[in-house]
C-alpha cells in the first residue's frame, strides 16, 4: 500500500496542539502519547489487507448521523474538488440499499475485469473511479433487500475484489446512521479518517455526538465536519440566507473540538446537476476551499500503517 506522506509509525499524536490530545473529538485517547498508535492497535483486529490491484493513499469514510443531509452529494463534491486538484480519487458506495453515487456521476457502465478483480467505472471528465452495487444490478431501480450479513459481505468485496489502482484518496459513502453497514466498514476496511456531514437542522447535538461516539469506539479519527445546506445565496444581491436556521457548525465545533471543513450552500445547481448525472460540471467558489481544508486536515492525521496480506 502506498504511503503518500510517510506519516506511518509516528508515536506522538499528530492531532495534538500544545501537547493536548483533543481526546473525545479525535481519537478518543486521553493522552497524546497513545493517540497515534490507535491505528496499530486497530490493525491487530480483523482489518482487511489491501489487494494486489490497489495502492491507496488515504481511506476516508463520509458519514452522517441522519439520512438526507446530502452525504452522497458532499462525497461526490469532495471527490470532484480533490480530482480538480490533481488527486486520484475513488468512491466506494457503501450505501447498498440507497446507492446514489453512480447516478450523481451519470455512470451506467458495468465494472470491467482486471485479472481476478473488478475494475471500477470511471467518471467521464475527471476519471473518478466508482464502485457501487448499482453498477452490478440488472436494473438500476431494483431494490436491494438483503440483510446485514450479505450487505457486510458485499462491502468487504468492494474492498477485497476491486482493482482500485493507484489512488490518493478512496472516499467511502456510508449509509446514514450508526447501523450494521457503517460498522462493517469501520471494522473491516482500514479507514484513516471520517468526514461528518450534517445540515443545520440535523446538527442537533445528540445526533452528532452519537456519530462521534461510534467513530471513537472504532478508533478512527474524525477529519472534520461539513455543514451542508448551511445557507442560500440570493442570486440578485448575493446576500446569505440561513434557510434552515442559523448555522450550528461553530457551536458544535466548540463543543466537540471537531474542525469545520466547510459550509456548503443549498444550491439548486447541485440538485439539478446531480439529477442529470453531471456533478462534475459544478463550479462554486467554496469548493476548492473544501478540498484544501480537507487535505490540510488529512496531513495532520497519522497515516494508518499499511497492512499487507
Ligand atoms: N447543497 C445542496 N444544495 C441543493 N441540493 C442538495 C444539496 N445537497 C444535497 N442536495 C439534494 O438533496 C437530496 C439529498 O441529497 P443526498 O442524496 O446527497 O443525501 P444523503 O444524505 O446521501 O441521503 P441518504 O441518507 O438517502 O443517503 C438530493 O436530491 C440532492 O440533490
Ligand atoms: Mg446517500
Ligand atoms: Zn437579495
Amino acid at each position: 500500500m502506498g504511503s503518500t506522506n510517510g506519516k506511518s509509525g509516528e508515536t506522538s499524536c499528530a492531532l495534538a496542539k500544545d501537547g493536548n490530545c483533543p481526546g473525545s473529538s479525535a481519537c478518543g485517547q486521553p493522552e497524546a502519547s497513545s493517540c497515534g498508535q490507535s491505528a496499530d492497535k486497530k490493525s491487530g483486529l480483523d482489518l482487511l489487507p489491501v489487494n494486489d490491484y490497489s495502492e491507496i493513499g488515504r481511506v476516508v469514510a463520509v458519514a452522517s448521523g441522519k439520512g438526507g443531509v446530502g452525504k452522497s452529494s458532499v462525497t461526490a463534491l469532495l471527490a470532484v474538488a480533490l480530482a480538480r486538484r490533481g488527486r486520484r480519487v475513488g468512491v466506494l458506495d457503501a450505501d447498498l440499499t440507497g446507492p446514489s453515487i453512480p447516478k450523481i456521476f451519470g455512470l451506467s457502465g458495468r465494472p470491467g475485469v482486471i485479472g481476478q478483480a473488478l475494475a471500477p467505472v470511471e467518471s467521464a471528465s475527471l476519471g473518478i473511479r466508482v464502485m457501487s452495487i448499482n453498477l452490478m444490478l440488472e436494473q438500476e431501480d431494483e431494490p436491494v433487500i438483503w440483510r446485514g450479513p450479505i450487505i457486510g459481505g458485499v462491502i468487504k468485496q468492494f474492498w477485497n475484489d476491486v482493482a482500485w489502482g493507484k489512488l490518493d484518496y478512496l472516499l467511502i459513502d456510508l449509509p446514514p446512521g450508526t447501523g450494521d453497514a457503517p460498522l462493517t466498514v469501520m471494522q473491516s476496511i482500514p479507514v484513516d479518517a471520517v468526514v461528518m456531514v450534517s445540515s443545520p437542522q440535523a446538527l442537533a447535538g445528540m445526533i452528532v455526538r452519537k456519530a462521534i461516539k461510534m467513530t471513537n469506539i472504532m478508533n478512527v479519527p474524525i477529519a472534520g465536519l461539513v455543514e451542508n445546506m448551511s445557507y442560500a445565496t440570493c442570486p440578485k444581491c448575493n446576500e446569505h440566507y440561513e434557510l434552515f436556521g442559523p448555522s450550528r457548525a461553530e457551536e458544535i465545533s466548540a463543543e466537540t473540538g471537531l474542525a469545520v471543513l466547510g459550509k456548503l450552500p443549498l444550491d439548486s445547481a447541485v440538485a439539478a446537476l446531480a439529477d442529470r448525472g453531471q456533478i462534475e460540471q459544478y463550479e462554486a467558489d467554496h469548493l476548492p476551499n473544501l478540498a484544501i481544508r480537507f487535505e490540510d486536515r488529512m496531513n495532520e492525521l497519522p497515516k494508518r500503517p499499511s497492512i499487507t496480506a
